[in-house]
């Protein structure tokens, strides 16, 4: 059971993960390198508190025993006696392996590592430690005080035990864990971006009209945004590092036509720097035929992603759903809306669109279910 936790990082994700965890009842060491850091770390935690008790979700009281379970530390003697230490300090795996490796030495022998990390390999950091088996990823979600998913990431040496202590301390704090094997990307970043990029390469192919698109992408199917708005959101530099990495990993169904480089390299970052594939907000549209045949492209590409990983094992339907759902907001996850939508016809629009686009050919299992549900001969 864990009880006492160490967050190391206490930045964007650092400071809402020592919030979360302290709101979860939990006692919370929090740690970073600059001092700056930590003072602001804490002043976010409890203007998380005070907009809640704004809204009447929480007394001060309670808003005020939350902040009071988080103590500064700036010392590894703080971390002797904790259950699990996490990290989210910068994505730069030699940052990661020197916290690692700090976590490893100062935390008791039976403790869990866990890292924040958004797509560097668990296995490699558990490596560096004496006890691989207990090291894990928690991949929690922006603002993570809000979003419900933790993605549970099992790295080759992570044993059941570890894995089956990280989800039952994502629910402890009332969060959703989905176990995921280690891949690149994870799961949902993996089945969001190959969905996005599916449909910047279409518009780019056929000059669809953005906001024309986004509001056929919200018309046809669970996804509460469409992706140029949800790329602005997000930032386009991110999205770039992230889409690049994907594609050196898989391979080229991970482009996009260039269309995240042409806004980046104009200096069009999306909202942070006013304006991305949109002038600041996104105008008002009325989904239009080339936008249906983008969203069709965009809900394809996450389909036909979400059956790779399940069928490579890294997460199983019902985990893909719930992942989805509490990660991205979809109303509901790819493999139901799929089977509402009919397998047969979404088989048939992937094998129709696989003479031109060989990566969107249906894969093998969607293909299997269609058949078993007696909805395709064979
Ligand atoms: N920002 C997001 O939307 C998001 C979402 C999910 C996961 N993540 C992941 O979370 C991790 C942290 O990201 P972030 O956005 O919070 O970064 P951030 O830059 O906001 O915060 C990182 C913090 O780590 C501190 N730090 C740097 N080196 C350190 C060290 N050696 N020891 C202790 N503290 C140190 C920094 O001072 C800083 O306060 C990354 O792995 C990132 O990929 C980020």
């Amino acid at each position: 059971m864990i009880k006492k936790v160490a967050v190391l990082g206490a930045g964007v994700m650092g400071s809402e993960i020592a919030q979360v965890s302290a709101a979860g009842g939990l006692d919370v060491v929090l740690l970073d390198s600059d001092p700056a850091a930590l003072a602001r770390g804490i002043a976010h935690a409890a203007e998380i508190g005070a907009r809640r008790v704004k809204r009447g979700r929480m007394t001060q009281e309670e808003a005020e025993a939350i902040v009071a379970r988080i103590r500064t530390a700036s010392d590894d003697a703080d971390l002797a006696d904790r259950d699990l230490g996490i990290e989210a300090v910068p994505e730069i795996m030699a940052v990661k392996h020197d916290v690692i490796a700090r976590l490893d030495a100062a935390l008791p022998a039976e403790a869990l590592i866990a890292s924040n990390t958004s797509g560097l390999s668990i296995s490699e950091m558990a490596a560096r430690t004496a006890r691989p088996h207990r090291v894990l990823g928690l991949h929690f979600f922006n603002p993570a005080s809000v979003m419900k998913l933790v993605e549970v990431i099992q790295g080759e040496r992570t044993s059941e035990a570890t894995m089956a202590a990280g989800e039952e301390f994502a629910r402890s704090l009332g969060k959703a864990p989905v176990r995921v094997r280690e891949c690149p990307g994870f799961l949902v970043n993996r089945i969001l971006v190959r969905a996005m990029a599916e449909a910047y390469r279409r518009a780019a192919e056929t000059g669809a009209d953005r906001a024309a698109a986004d509001a056929a992408v919200v018309d046809a199917g669970p996804a509460p945004m469409g992706p140029f708005a949800l790329g602005d959101l997000i930032g386009l530099d991110t999205m770039s590092r992230v889409r690049s990495d994907l594609e050196g990993a898989y391979g080229e169904r991970f482009e996009d036509g260039g269309e995240i480089e042409t806004q980046v390299s104009a200096g069009r970052l999306g909202r942070k720097s006013g304006g991305g594939f949109f002038e600041r907000q996104a105008p008002e549209a009325a989904p239009d035929d080339a936008g249906r045949d983008v969203a069709e492209r965009y809900y394809l590409g996450a389909l036909n992603e979400a059956y790779r990983c399940i069928e490579e094992r890294i997460a199983g339907p019902d985990d893909v759903d719930l992942a989805m759902r509490a990660g991205c907001g979809w109303e509901t996850g790819p493999c139901a809306w799929s089977e509402a939508r009919g397998l047969s016809a979404l088989v048939e629009s992937m094998d129709a669109l696989s003479g031109t686009a060989p990566r969107l050919a249906p894969p093998a299992m969607l293909v299997e279910r269609a058949g078993r549900r007696g909805e395709r001969p064979g």
